[in-house]
């Protein structure tokens, strides 16, 4: 076992120190482009402005063919890059593949400095993050990188969601993780050919009646296990949980009521796959103004967020205050990047 004073030590002479908090920055969607596509290179200017986080695919959905012009094109968008307030991401290809390798060489030694955070598909354990790790400590020492680049896990095989605590503990690097619901439905064998969301037959029917009336039948939400042990696992390790893609980009309704039961379990964002899901993960990820004025009047009730207070009828007591400081939280800090959210908080 390694010791436990060596956790925050870097793993190559020269590597910057690995990071003990992770920056404090809104990640509602984490924005993903094709970069070997030149039409789309050339909206990364308008889109940067737009999300919290730009992130190039290299992974599924790039053709096997198309997978060095991607990495270039990826490498050339980041030399161009300067937009602090915007997280710029890339998804490498998986460790298996023949692709991984170059992906993680050429992107950190040209880009290393620009880049804030490695995405790594089909994660199984935490074996798979110790690989990454070690490999872009010695890339960041030979290429004299100043900041520790983050590894974010997708979450997407049955057994890196066995595994998940020890992936999510795996090294100061951790950024998070994403639910794959694609390939992990595959990887489970689960019977659905949808990109996330729910499945018509998945649900409880109502108990049978006296007559013959049709019997109620209420849609379940097949990732909510997954979301939860996810959100345990990366809270508990100061990491953040994302819902990952929703693929029917013609179900808008359905894409912001998945979000939004990922945003009420704990996560901070999702994957936008479509501009159309941009404004959908803005809206569900910046928390309720509603709830935000009425989290407010909690903690100004309770300025040392001890004892009880009632307000509307409502107790309140430390563990409220808590969950009021959580939303106002975030409230601030998605109004830091959106003057728009700050005026209808009142922050
Ligand atoms: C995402 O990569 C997924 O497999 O759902
Ligand atoms: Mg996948």
């Amino acid at each position: 076992m390694k010791l436990p004073s060596n956790f925050y030590k870097p793993l190559a002479i020269g590597a910057p120190l690995p990071i003990r908090e992770l920056p404090a920055r809104p990640e509602r969607m984490i924005h993903f482009f094709p970069p070997h596509n030149e039409k789309m290179r050339s909206k990364v200017p308008d889109l940067i402005t737009a999300v919290d986080v730009l992130l190039g695919n290299l992974e599924d959905a790039i053709p096997a063919d198309a997978k060095e012009a991607a990495r270039a094109g990826f490498i050339e968008v980041a030399k161009r890059f300067d937009s602090p307030e915007t997280g710029l991401w890339v998804r490498i290809n998986a460790l298996n593949s023949p692709w991984v390798l170059d992906d993680v060489l050429e992107i950190v030694s040209a880009v290393g400095n620009k880049l804030d955070v490695m995405m790594l598909p089909k994660v199984e354990g935490p074996w798979d993050i110790h690989f990454l790790d070690q490999l872009l400590a010695q890339l960041e020492a030979k290429h004299s990188v100043t900041k520790p680049i983050l590894i974010h896990a997708i979450l997407e095989t049955a057994q890196g969601v066995k595994n998940v605590e020890a992936i999510a503990s795996a090294s100061p690097r951790m950024h998070g993780m994403s639910l794959g619901p694609a390939d992990l439905a595959a990887s489970r064998g689960m019977k659905t050919t949808r990109v996330g969301g729910g499945h018509p037959f998945y649900g409880v029917l109502a108990d049978a009646g006296e007559g013959e009336e049709k019997r109620a039948f209420f849609q379940q939400d097949l990732w909510h296990y997954t979301v939860g042990r996810m959100v345990d696992a990366c809270v508990s390790s100061g990491i953040r949980a994302f819902y990952g893609p929703f693929g029917d980009f013609s179900d808008d309704q359905a894409c912001e009521a998945q979000f939004r039961n990922a945003f009420l379990q704990g996560c901070v964002g999702a994957w936008s796959l479509h501009p159309r899901q941009i404004e959908i993960a803005k809206r569900v990820f910046s928390p309720d103004v509603a709830e935000v004025r009425f989290a407010k009047r909690i903690l100004e009730a309770m300025p040392d967020g001890t004892g009880a207070a009632m307000i509307d009828g409502k107790m309140q007591d430390d563990a409220t205050w808590k969950q009021a400081k959580v939303i106002v939280d975030l409230a601030k800090l998605v109004s830091k990047k959106d003057p728009a959210f700050a005026a209808a908080y009142g922050l």
